[in-house]
Parts: structure tokens; sequence; C-alpha cells
């Protein structure tokens, strides 16, 4: 343990250092306490100093507060030398730092004696360090580790919400595919039959004309079922094509009011004698940046969804409306007052592939895509859905402040 020993007296600073090496510490003598001050800028700081309290400039007070005041410095267990022990004097020490005094001429027992529990103090400071230190080491690998599996979490997610669409898919594709080739095979077979009518009514005219009547009346349908199928695939691919949306579009000031308007006409052939939609349009709403297209694409998505929900509904109506909120957002919301969804259905609507609709009637990426392309629009879109009541769909765009209009 290195000692750092301040005395100008220099008969008194020998004697002290002698003993106190003597003891096995390794010392280190300073004349002032600006020496003794600079001796604490070294490596290998020493970590108990016995200082006197009268030297001139910078008393040991001095030291003591500006050793303690100085954060680079690990603790110093400082004892003081004095000759004047007297109660309000050694207030003022303590209250400058000091660990311990001693007073002057003192007994080489005693100071022996304090030196060793400065020597334990010192020791309980290193370890408490250590121990500090070893805790912020492994609070900073629990950290990476939190880090790292909320990554294999985010990871994981994805992989489930791939397989989930995977076996989406694989189920939609395989139905239009069924079809397609049991009309192929019916086609096939229908083929065998005119090759051979053909073949005879070339060589004998008249033969087979029943099978042929009947192929004539069931081609069509074949050739139906066929092109049905293909453009569900198509429909599929479609879907999917919007689902990754690689293709960034370019966004621009748009009117959300105009895009309802737009996508109400398009929903048209799906909604009109279905339901009755009512809009209540807010008439000096900002813009935002967006493609329209795609928000209309949302629109038409919640109209047409809710005009399926509502088809049993006595006197199905669908409220669109559009207002600002304090946040500079415009608010949308669409409110039917179908059969609305139970709690497990509403979790899951914004799944992708997820649909409560028969098999071969909904693809269920259409809540998917739109809440994609709301978030692409730095908005959200909320549910909020009551059974026997209705359903709300509530979106918010960050709206164009003026200073942001190009
Ligand atoms: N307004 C609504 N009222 C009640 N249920 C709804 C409403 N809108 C959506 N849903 C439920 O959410 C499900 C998912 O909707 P989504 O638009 O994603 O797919 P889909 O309509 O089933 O299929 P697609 O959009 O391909 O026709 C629907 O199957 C339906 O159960
Ligand atoms: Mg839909």
């Amino acid at each position: 343990m290195k000692v750092l020993l301040a005395d100008d007296d220099q008969t008194s600073l020998r004697l002290t250092e002698r003993i106190v090496a003597k003891w096995g510490y390794q010392t280190i003598t300073a004349n002032d306490g600006r020496q003794a001050l600079d001796l604490m800028d070294q490596p290998s700081v020493p970590r108990i100093a016995i200082l006197d309290w009268n030297m001139p400039e910078i008393d040991g007070l001095e030291v003591t507060r500006r050793i303690k005041k100085d954060k680079s410095l690990p603790f110093t267990y400082i004892i003081i030398l004095t000759g004047n022990t007297r109660q309000d004097n050694m207030v003022q020490a303590f209250e400058a730092g000091i660990d311990d005094y001693i007073a002057k001429p003192f007994n080489p027992d005693e100071l022996r004696a304090r030196l060793a529990v400065a020597n334990r103090f010192v020791e309980y400071d290193n370890t408490i360090t250590q121990q500090a230190e070893l805790l912020t080491r492994y609070a900073g690998e629990m950290h990476q580790l939190a880090d790292e599996r909320a990554q294999q979490l985010i990871h994981a997610d994805r992989m489930a919400t791939l397989g989930t669409m995977s076996a989406g898919i694989a189920h939609e594709i395989n139905n239009p595919n069924a079809f397609i080739s049991g009309n192929i095979q019916t086609i096939d077979r229908f083929w065998d039959v005119i090759h051979k009518t053909i073949q005879d009514a070339l060589d004998k005219p008249q033969s087979n004309s029943e099978q042929l009547r009947f192929i004539l009346n069931e081609m069509p349908n074949a050739i139906e079922g066929i092109s049905d199928g293909v453009s569900r695939i198509a429909g599929i691919v479609k879907g999917l094509k919007a689902y990754a949306r690689q293709d960034q579009a370019t966004l621009k000031p748009i009117d959300i009011n105009d895009c309802i308007l737009h996508a109400l006409r398009i929903a048209k052939p799906s909604t009109k004698n279905k339901v009755n939609i009512q809009t209540d349009l807010h008439p000096s709403l900002p813009q935002f940046n967006g493609n329209a297209q795609q928000i209309e694409q949302v629109i038409i998505n919640l109209t047409v969804n809710a005009a399926q929900a509502m088809k049993i509904t006595s006197n199905p109506m669908l409220t669109i409306t559009t207002d600002m909120d304090q946040n500079n957002q415009i608010k949308i919301t669409t409110a039917d007052n179908g059969p609305g969804m139970p709690p497990d259905v509403v979790d899951k609507i914004f799944n992708p592939f997820f649909t409560t609709k028969p098999p071969g009637q909904g693809t269920g990426l259409g809540l998917s895509i739109s809440q994609g392309i709301i978030h692409d629009h730095g908005g959200k879109i909320d549910v909020e859905s009551h059974q026997n009541t209705g359903t709300t769909f509530t979106i918010q765009l960050p709206a164009l402040v003026p200073e942001t209009v190009q």
C-alpha cells in the first residue's frame, strides 16, 4: 500500500517516513501541500495520506478538500497530523474530509494502529469498487442478452408470420388449382370424343352427335372454371405483391376527402343496394403527404369489408367521417352498424390471411395490406368492435403543416 507523507518539517517527515516504511508500507514524501497534490497525479496514486495540518501556502486541510473533491481520484484515506486537537478545530477538519487524525507528538504504536484501520478501509473500498465494476459488467451483459433475445423473438415472430403466410398461400392457391386441374381432366376426356367425332365427321357425317352436343354444353363451363381458377391465383399473387410493397410509391400532398369520394365511386358496384353510405367530411382539412391510390385502396377495403359484414343486417349503414385532431393528425373513421366481431377475431384481423369468410371467398389480406399502407404513411389504424352493435375503424394520418408543404 502506497502512503503519501506531507510535512514542511524535514526532521519529523524523515522520522515518520522511516517508521512507516519499517511496517512494510511504500512511502512517498512531500515538503508542502502543493507537492503533495502533485504527487496525487501519477498512475499509481497513494491510497493513504498522512498530512501535516500546518504547511505554508496550501495546508493539510486544503489538500484534503482538493483530494476529496477530485472525482478522477480513487478513495484516499486521509490522516491529519495536528498539534491542536481542540474540539472545534477537529470538527472543521472532519468537515474538510479527513478520515482520522493523530495528535503530535504521536506515539508510533498509535500511528501503526490507525494506519491498519486505513489499510482495512482502502481494501474494503477496493472490494466494493471491484464488485461495482463486476455488477456494471453483468448489467451490460444482461442488457446485451436481453437485446439478443428481443431480436430472436422478432425473428421468430417474422418466421411465424411467414409460416402462417405460407400456409395461407398454399391453401389459397390449392383451391383454384384443384378446379383448374379438375377441368383440365374434363377437357382431356372430352378431347378423346372431340377428336374421334371430328375424325368420324370427316369419314361419315352425323355420328356421335349426342356426345358432341353434351360437350358443346359442358366445354364453356370447363373453360370458365379454368379461367376462374387462373384469375383467383392472379388475385392472390397481386395481393401478395401489394403485401410485399417493394415498389416504394412516391408521396405527394393529397386531399383525404377526394380520396374517400373516389374510393366510394370505385367500391360502388360492391356496395350499392347493399348498404347506405353516409359521409360527414370536414370541409377544410389540410393535405397530407401520401399515395392517393394506396389510401383509396384502404378505404375500399374498409368499405367492402363493412358491406360484406352487413349482409344480413337490417338497415345497414356505413358512416365515413373526416376530422382533424389536436395533434395535427387527420382522422378518418368508418363506422358500421353490422354484426361486430368477438374479441378473439378483433385480435387477429390485421394478420395476413386471417379471414372468417368461407374458403375461396376472401384472401384475408385486405386489412393487413391496409395497415401496412397506413404505417408506411406514418399513421395508424385502430379498430373498435362490439358484437351486435357494429365496428368502427379509425385512421390517423399526419397532416402537412404549412411550413412542410413544398
Ligand atoms: N366491418 C367489419 N365488420 C365485421 N367484421 C369485419 C369487418 N371488417 C373486417 N372484418 C373481419 O376481418 C376479417 C379480415 O378482413 P380482411 O379484409 O383482412 O380479409 P377478408 O375481407 O376476409 O378477405 P378479402 O379482403 O381478401 O376479401 C374478415 O374476414 C372479417 O371477419
Ligand atoms: Mg377484406
